[in-house]
């Protein structure tokens, strides 16, 4: 499965801060936003990765995360000039997309937790895939609407008055049909092509799953000022409880064996002296045989 993030927008919600970068640029505690949903491909297994920017921004993140090699997986870059709507992802990637089945994440997007992402795409098996999250405010987001025995029966974009608390979050899994889905799509009164609308086309086609993410599980949609800091705070205190980092994708493709020890050492001399380069050299040790370094090798890595 290929995966997108999608990284575009014009970010008003978080105007200045946004004046002159882009959103998903934006550091949600120690590192930037675009690292969490890149993360969550990553673990899910996911290793060709396309980002879809505004030409603005397109070249930002190509400095921050070059084609990928590095970290064992490949990254491509597309624009879109407009925001003209999640689904219109599709038609931005079709030539990257070919006759994969793709993985969609947004940009601003965080999710913690034992979410078994990587099970759910391996057993993918055709149709489309989104989760329901209970939240205290639904009518911002796309809203899960339920029958008697449980069933999906509906799902509506930002409703008035939800008809459930279950939000569907940025993570969505599709068959190849998704292409030809998207470009059947007329806009919304908004004039955007609407996730949702692709979505229940996959419901009236008896094609769409539905999973519940359960409480151990952390979902941000990090469009705002306030669920900036939230996530941020979130962040920050399991951080410093476990002593590991979230969304750390150099150590991502370390544990998951996207590149070897060698590659990591490289990776590790081109970043300057931090915190979160210390980090890295902590978590070092786990992957190597011979804990017993020589000093001028360490010095090398920390420098
Ligand atoms: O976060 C989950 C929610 O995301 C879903 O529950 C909703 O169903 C879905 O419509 C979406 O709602 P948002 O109001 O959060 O969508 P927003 O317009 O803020 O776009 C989400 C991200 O995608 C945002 O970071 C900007 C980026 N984007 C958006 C559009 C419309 C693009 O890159 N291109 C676009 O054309």
């Amino acid at each position: 499965m290929k995966g997108i993030i999608l990284s575009g927008g014009n970010g008003t919600r978080l105007y200045p801060s946004t004046n002159i970068i882009s959103k998903q640029l934006l550091p949600v505690y120690d590192k930037p936003m675009i690292y969490y949903p890149l993360s969550t491909l990553m673990l899910a297994g996911i290793k060709e990765v396309a980002i879809i920017s505004t030409p603005r921004d397109l070249p930002n993140y190509q400095m921050l995360l070059g084609g990928g090699t590095s970290l064992g997986i490949e990254i491509s870059y597309f624009e879109q000039p407009e925001p003209r709507g999640l689904a219109d992802a599709f038609l931005v990637c079709e030539s990257f997309i070919k006759d994969e089945n793709v993985a969609l994440i947004l940009g601003d997007n965080i999710f913690y937790g034992n979410t078994k992402f990587h099970e759910i795409v391996n057993n993918f098996s055709g149709g489309a895939m989104i989760f329901g999250y209970p939240v205290q405010n639904p009518e911002r987001y796309g809203v899960l609407d339920f029958d008697r025995d449980g069933g999906i029966k509906g799902i509506i974009e930002k409703p008035i008055q939800a008809p459930s608390n279950y939000a569907v979050p940025g993570f969505y899994l599709y068959d190849n049909t998704v292409v030809s889905r998207a470009k059947r799509l007329k806009p919304s009164e908004r004039g955007e092509i609407e996730i949702t609308d692709l979505n229940v086309s996959y419901l009236s086609d008896s094609s769409l799953n539905v999973q519940l993410l359960g409480r151990g599980i952390a979902w941000f949609d990090t469009g705002t000022s306030k669920s900036l800091v939230e996530a941020s705070a979130f962040l920050e205190s399991v951080e410093s409880v476990q002593s590991y980092k979230i969304g750390c994708i150099e150590e991502i493709s370390l544990r998951k064996k996207f590149i070897n020890l060698k590659s990591f050492d490289s990776l590790l001399e081109k970043i300057p002296p931090s915190q979160y380069k210390d980090y890295l050299l902590k978590i070092r040790p786990e992957f190597s045989s011979d804990s017993n370094l020589s000093s001028s090798t360490i010095e090398r890595l920390q420098s």
